[in-house]
């Protein structure tokens, strides 16, 4: 079977991971987190770039033959430049969902929470454009959630703080729908559906990612999957907290280890 990698600036391309668990339980995953470096959401264009195609080189050293880029700031900024250097790889990268967003909202009024680097780049403004006509997007930096969200307590007050203070003036502005722009911001779903309700409408992207990953890697047999988690922090952390927040790897063997990349 083959190997895949999964890579993020840290904890959040687990709720990537963890949907490649339930549709594609057979795989072996690498999943790279490079939590000595995060959050990237700040970081200049240039950096996030030269770092997305160092963490890609090395999940293809390590014979991975496919690779999810499992961060949508990383997207933004490397996905075009990871996919010339390694074409004969296929490269799964992810963007905001503002396209489902806008077909599914009713007052077509739609909040965009995203990294900073994410809602600055080419990439994301030119997709914004494509469907300016049609929509209107609230979009909003989520300065502060990243590194919260990294400590693994989403309990945090802090948390709540800053998710009332980026929501709410969406949802004055009469928005039914958000777009969660960050693969860390999943983790916050049951907190913001417990601070705003049933009728703001989350959307998160990470099955049609997952969807799109098995298209192009179709399981070939039924086996227990693998997965190694590597961090360049602290790879004991990140196998503890991916038990505590994902749902869908009971059955897989599991190691950890620490990388310098
Ligand atoms: N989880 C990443 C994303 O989807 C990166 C967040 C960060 O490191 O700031 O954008």
């Amino acid at each position: 079977m083959p190997k895949i990698g999964v890579f993020d600036s840290g904890i959040g391309g687990l709720s990537i991971l963890d949907e490649a668990f339930l549709q594609a339980p057979s795989h072996d995953y690498l999943y790279l987190a490079d939590s000595v470096n995060a959050p990237y959401g700040e970081q200049s264009s240039a950096w996030v770039a030269s770092r997305s195609l160092q963490l890609c080189s090395w999940l293809i050293s390590q014979s991975c033959s496919a690779v999810v880029v499992a961060c949508n700031t990383a997207t933004a900024q490397a996905i075009d430049q990871i996919r010339k250097k390694f074409p004969q790889i296929p490269i799964i990268g992810i963007e905001p969902g503002i396209k489902p967003a806008a077909a599914l909202s009713q007052t077509k009024k739609v909040g965009v929470l995203a990294t900073a680097s994410t809602l600055q780049s080419e990439k994301f403004n030119a997709l914004l454009a494509t469907l300016l006509g049609d929509c209107e997007f609230i979009t909003q930096a989520g300065v502060g959630l990243v590194p919260l969200i990294e400590t693994g307590d989403l309990q945090h007050p802090q948390l709540e703080q800053l998710l009332i203070q980026y929501i709410t003036p969406m949802v004055q502005a009469n928005a039914d729908t958000l777009v969660l722009g960050c693969t860390h911001y999943p983790f916050l779903e049951p907190l913001i559906q417990k601070l705003f309700g049933p009728n703001l409408h989350v959307i998160n992207t990470s099955s049609a990612v997952i969807k799109q990953m098995c298209r192009l890697i179709p399981e070939t047999i039924s086996k227990p999957g693998s997965v190694t988690y590597y961090s360049t922090q602290n790879s004991a952390q990140l196998e503890t907290l991916a038990k505590q927040l994902m749902s869908h790897q009971r059955t897989r063997l599991v190691s950890s280890e620490i990388v310098a990349v």
